[in-house]
């Protein structure tokens, strides 16, 4: 699909094309990574939801480069990569890619084994699925997406690492929120300058995995079972996800 012109008067699409990034996402990333440091103590890194690969390449340019430079992380183990998306992407220097669905479990198998058995240190999600316009639907779709994307991260997030993702921010987004809460002790929500004000899209930056005691990852649908965290927040959550289906078959 061809280009407007509105988008080639963007500053960050202009960046993107001078500095060779494959989407002006990168600058959202690197910005976030400004706000939180994101990178300083990472060698295993998943971008889920990754074509065409800006994410990527701002991992394997952060990552690598430290790599290159001597500068190693976590006792000097080897930097590792995987990017996961629907559809393929052309290749990247240092980057594994695996063509999967992130609500697979057959996929965070495959991140494991990448990893030899290692859990990653830092996982990222920019996903998005095709917009419809109808804004209720769509807020919907990107919550049933993090969703998607905690689930496969408490596969394969070590203890302590960190989650980014993109999220609408909605007006039920604190019910989100509260079901990040659960696994991470700390959930800041940010929207860099590069991210337009013209969109509702934002970042939320979840820091120090910890999951509840007992908890096991189940693809099956883990973060829907009550057990887990404050009742009251999921009988909330229960009653949104009905009004959110409601309307979206009406
Ligand atoms: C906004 S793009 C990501 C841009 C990317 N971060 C970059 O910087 O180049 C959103 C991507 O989410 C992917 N996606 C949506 N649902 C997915 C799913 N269930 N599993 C894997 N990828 C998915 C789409 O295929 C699309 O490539």
């Amino acid at each position: 699909m061809g280009r407007s012109s509105k988008d080639k008067r963007d500053i960050y699409y202009r960046l993107a094309k001078e500095e060779g990034w494959r989407a002006r996402s990168a600058f959202k990333l690197l910005q976030l990574d400004h706000e939180f440091n994101l990178f300083s103590d990472v060698n295993r890194a998943v971008d889920l939801c990754a074509a065409p690969g800006s994410w990527s390449q701002v991992l394997s340019r952060k990552l690598r480069g430290r790599e290159e430079k001597g500068e190693k992380a976590n006792g000097g183990e080897e930097v590792k990569i995987v990017a996961v998306d629907l559809q393929a992407m052309a290749p990247l220097p240092g980057v594994t890619q695996i063509q999967g669905d992130i609500t697979k479990v057959s996929t965070a198998q495959e991140i494991i084994r990448h990893f030899e058995g290692q859990p990653a240190d830092l996982v990222v999600c920019d996903g998005a699925p095709d917009v419809t316009g109808l804004h209720d639907v769509d807020e919907y779709i990107q919550a049933q997406l993090l969703l998607a994307a905690l689930n496969i991260t408490t596969h394969v997030l070590k203890p302590g690492g960190t989650f980014v993702a993109k999220i609408f921010r909605g007006k039920d987004v604190t019910l989100l929120y509260s079901q990040l809460k659960i696994f991470f002790s700390s959930v800041t929500c940010s929207k860099p300058r590069s991210s337009r004000n013209s969109s509702i899209e934002a970042f939320v930056v979840c820091e120090n995995y910890s999951p509840p005691e007992g908890y096991v990852p189940n693809m099956s649908n883990p973060l829907l079972d009550h057990s887990y965290g404050n009742y009251k927040e999921w009988e909330e959550w229960k009653c949104l996800t009905l009004v959110w289906c409601c309307g979206a078959s009406a």
